[in-house]
This record gives structure tokens, sequence and C-alpha cells, in this order.
């Protein structure tokens, strides 16, 4: 509707001011169609040429496959946010410092798979009007791929599977051996349903390695890895060599271990509060006391000094470490994708947040609205952060004291999951250090102790539920 009326009037602008337009301004965009990843930011290009400001003018960008789809509008100076489709609020937003240059691009954040599409960039003078169109498309990446270990073949060789689903478009396959030398698959699968592209590979191996099995977009990749040492091997020739009722009870035991879900948490500078400065590439955060000039855009937290982990978790289990020694306060633990940014924050799970928290150098709490005094803790020197989804839990640890601190259970997650990070103000000096997100983890094991290897580690995933 909306769309319908201002093209009439826009044609109404055309006929009474062409006359006047003695200038030869144009409008224009990308060469070549955008492609974008589902959850990430997108920049939609669109500028006037040659340079003259867009300040005084009306921005549209709307979408030319769906009628209603206003997806922004800036107009007399300010967005006008009440013809925005609900389906963009909140996710849209235009170089404000970048208009005077006549840089009308468009910012669209959290890129969703109904957000592909051809969208129109509008810009209207009193005496001047141009247009332009942006195709964009979506890719999705798929889920951690999980390589299962099928069994001996009659050759001795070691018969694995790597599966993954819900990707968008088709992934490329890759195994790899532990030197990076590619190896052929045996055959790969690809099926498209609803969720996108389930792919199945397999391979068989014959000597002792460490297999990874990489799954490839243009811009991304997920992989992963499965150790097989040679006692599994000798394994299978002594079962060979003695009973081959063995042999049997091999597959049941091969058949249950391993996956490896390997969590890289790096902070995501866009959602960062002013006075964060994140170091290390986005692996340590710490705050200071002046506030950096950054944009603030519809991810940053403009109240609460905090800072998001650039990937979310809408499945699966994760699992990362923070180090958070020489500190006297922070808040650690996961929010959901829709918390307010703008605003005061209280931290329940109602509210989209799952954390603990630690003030005045020794008082640790656990934020289940109400909060909980987490009592026994003694100085937390690394803090591990569990959470599996489906199973509705976070959990978190106290690496060096090898125990368990606190969980939420029973939780329904709905949204994205994202890694929450708060490491408070200075405190005069004593709170300057920075909260570091470590890169190699300990791990944990069924029965709540450590354990020393990824390895045992993933064995623990696989039989997680008796974890807590
Ligand atoms: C347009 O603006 C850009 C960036 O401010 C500048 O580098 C360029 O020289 C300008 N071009 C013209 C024709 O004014
Ligand atoms: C417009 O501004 C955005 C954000 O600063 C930038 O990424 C883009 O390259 C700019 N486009 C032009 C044509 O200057």
């Amino acid at each position: 509707m909306v769309i319908y009326d201002c093209c009439i009037m826009n044609l109404l602008f055309f006929c009474v001011w062409i006359f006047h337009n003695t200038e030869s301004l144009k409008v224009v965009g990308p060469d070549a169609p955008l492609v974008a990843v589902a959850g990430e930011v997108l920049v939609l290009p669109c500028s006037i040429q040659p340079n003259t400001s867009a300040v005084d003018m009306t921005v549209e960008w709307y979408r030319l496959d769906a009628a209603d789809r206003f997806v922004h509008l800036y107009e007399n100076h300010r967005d006008i946010n009440e013809l925005q489709h609900q389906f963009y609020r909140g996710r849209t937003a235009l170089f404000r410092e970048e208009l005077q240059k006549g840089n009308t691009s468009l910012r669209l954040s959290d890129v969703r798979v109904s957000d592909e599409g051809a969208y129109k960039c509008f810009i209207k003078d009193k005496s001047w009007y141009d247009e332009i169109t942006v195709k964009v498309t979506v890719e999705v990446l798929g889920t951690e791929p999980v390589i299962i270990m099928k069994g001996f073949d009659n050759s001795g060789g070691i018969s694995l599977v790597c599966e993954s689903k819900g990707w968008k478009p088709e992934p490329e396959v890759l195994w790899l051996n532990r030197e990076g030398v590619s190896l052929t698959a045996e055959d790969t699968e690809t099926h498209r349903d609803t969720e996108g592209f389930r792919v199945r590979s397999r391979i068989t191996v014959y000597n002792s390695d460490r297999i990874h099995c990489r799954l490839l977009q243009r811009h991304h990749l997920r992989e992963a890895e499965i150790i097989i040492t040679s006692e599994v091997f000798h394994f299978w020739e002594s079962a060979i060599i003695t009973i081959p009722v063995l042999v049997v009870i091999v597959f049941g035991l091969t058949a249950a271990v391993i996956y490896h879900k390997k969590v890289d948490v790096t902070l995501d500078p866009d959602t960062a509060y002013p006075n964060l400065i994140l170091i290390d590439g986005g692996k340590q955060v710490r705050r200071e006391d002046t506030e950096q000039n950054l944009p603030d855009n519809p991810g940053r937290f403009s109240v609460c000094g905090c800072v998001l982990g650039k990937e979310g978790f809408s499945s699966g289990r994760f699992y990362y470490e923070v180090q958070v020694s020489g500190k006297t306060k922070w808040t650690l633990g996961v929010a959901r994708e829709s918390i307010n940014r703008k605003g005061e924050i209280k931290l329940t799970p109602q509210n989209g947040f799952w954390t603990v928290w630690l003030r005045n150098g020794n008082e640790y709490y656990a934020g289940a609205g109400p909060r909980v005094p987490l009592q026994k803790l003694q100085k937390l020197q690394k803090l591990g952060v569990f959470v599996d989804y489906e199973g509705g839990l976070v959990s978190f640890y106290d690496v060096e004291a090898r125990s368990h601190i606190y969980s939420f259970t029973g939780q329904t997650f709905t949204e994205k999951l994202y890694p929450y990070f708060n490491p408070c103000n200075n405190d005069e000096g004593k709170n300057s250090a920075p909260l570091i997100i470590t890169p190699e983890f300990t791990g944990i094991t069924k029965k709540g102790t450590f354990c020393q290897t990824k390895r045992d580690f993933n064995d623990a995933l696989v039989n997680f539920p008796a974890l807590v």
C-alpha cells in the first residue's frame, strides 16, 4: 500500500520538476548480486554520483518482490520507523555520517533466509529522483558436522561417515588427514529438504591418524575431527586372530565414540559498549574510563557495559572458558538474541540472560531472578560455560577447582544464544584486568571432574546427560 502511494507521488514530482533538472546526478549500486550469510550483517551499497549530500533528500529502501515490505525510510532528516515493516524492525540503519557524501547504503543486521530478494534504493529530492536495484542472496551455514565411526570393513579399514544438514547452497565436502592432505571420499550424497542441503560422506581409513571432515561454503567452513589411535587397529587384528565374536563387540564400542565440537568464541565489536576495548582480535575485553566514538548501531549495548560473542548458537551443545583472574567484578554467561541492548538490564532468564557474576572481589551470584548467592566458591580463576541448547541447560564450572558451580536447568530456548561478557568498571584500577577467552580448554567429564584431553571431553559429551 505504502509503496504504491509513494510511487504516485514520485510520478508527480517527476512531472513537475523534470524540466528544472539540469544536473546529471544518478544513483549507483553494486555491479553484482550480494551474497549474505544468515545471522551476519550485510551492507547494501547505494550512493549518489557525483558526490552530493543526501542529508536533505528522501531515501527509501524497499523490497521489490514483496509488495508491502518497507525496509527503511529516511525523510525530513530522520528515519521514519512507523512505516517500516515489522520484519525489519531494529535491523536496519543508514550510515548517518556518510549521508553528506551521498552514501545512502543500508546496513541490515541479523540477516535471515527470507531477506533474500531484490531491494530498491530510491532517492528523491525536490527536483530529481533516481533508483537502483540491489539483489541479495543468503547463504546458510549448516550444523556442526558429526563424524560417526561405522566399524571395520573386510580389509581392516575403519569406515567413517561425516554428516551435517541445513546448508544453503550445497557445501563442498573435504576429508583431510593430519598433514592437511585431502583424502578421496568413497561416496558423498546430498539431499535437499526444507532445512536446506543434507550431506553424508563416507571414507575408509587404514592407519592411525587425525582425520578432519570439512564442509566448505564460499565464505565459511565447519569442521569435525576424529583421532584414530593405533590401538584401535591392534584391537581389530587381535580380534580377527582370536575369536571372531569379538568383532561384534568392537563394533558396539566404536559406534558409541566421539564427535568433536569446537567452539571458538570471538567477541563481536559491533555489540561492544563504547567504553570496552577488545584486544587480541576479540579474544579479550577490558573497560576504559573514557568512551570511544562508535556508531550506535542496533546491536550495540548503549547502557550496559557488555559485549556478545560473534557467533550465536541455536542448536547443539557448546563450551568455552574465560579467565577471570585479577578481577574484582564481572558478569558472564549467555544471552538470547532479542535482549534489550539500549536500556538497563536485569539479569534473569525471563529477560534472556543466564549468567553468574562476581562483585566486591568475593561475592558470587547466579542470576536466577532472584539472584542466588554462590557461597562455597573460592577465588575463581577460570570459568567454564556449558550450554546444551536442546537440553535447556546452562552450566558453570570452576575450571581450576574442577567443580560444578551452578546450572540453569529445564530452560526453553527459542532464539539464538550468544556468549555474554561484562568486564565491569575499572574500580580505580582494582578491576582493570581483562576477561580472556582461553584458547585451550580443559573439558569436563560425566563425573563432574575434568578431562585432560579434548578426546576425553568428546567422549564425555556423548554421555552428557550424566554430567551434572
Ligand atoms: C567523493 O567523496 C569521496 C569521499 O569523501 C572523495 O574521496 C571523492 O574525491 C569525492 N569525489 C568527488 C567527485 O567529489
Ligand atoms: C558507504 O558507507 C559504508 C559504511 O561506512 C561503506 O562501507 C561504503 O563503502 C560506503 N560507500 C561508498 C560508495 O562510499
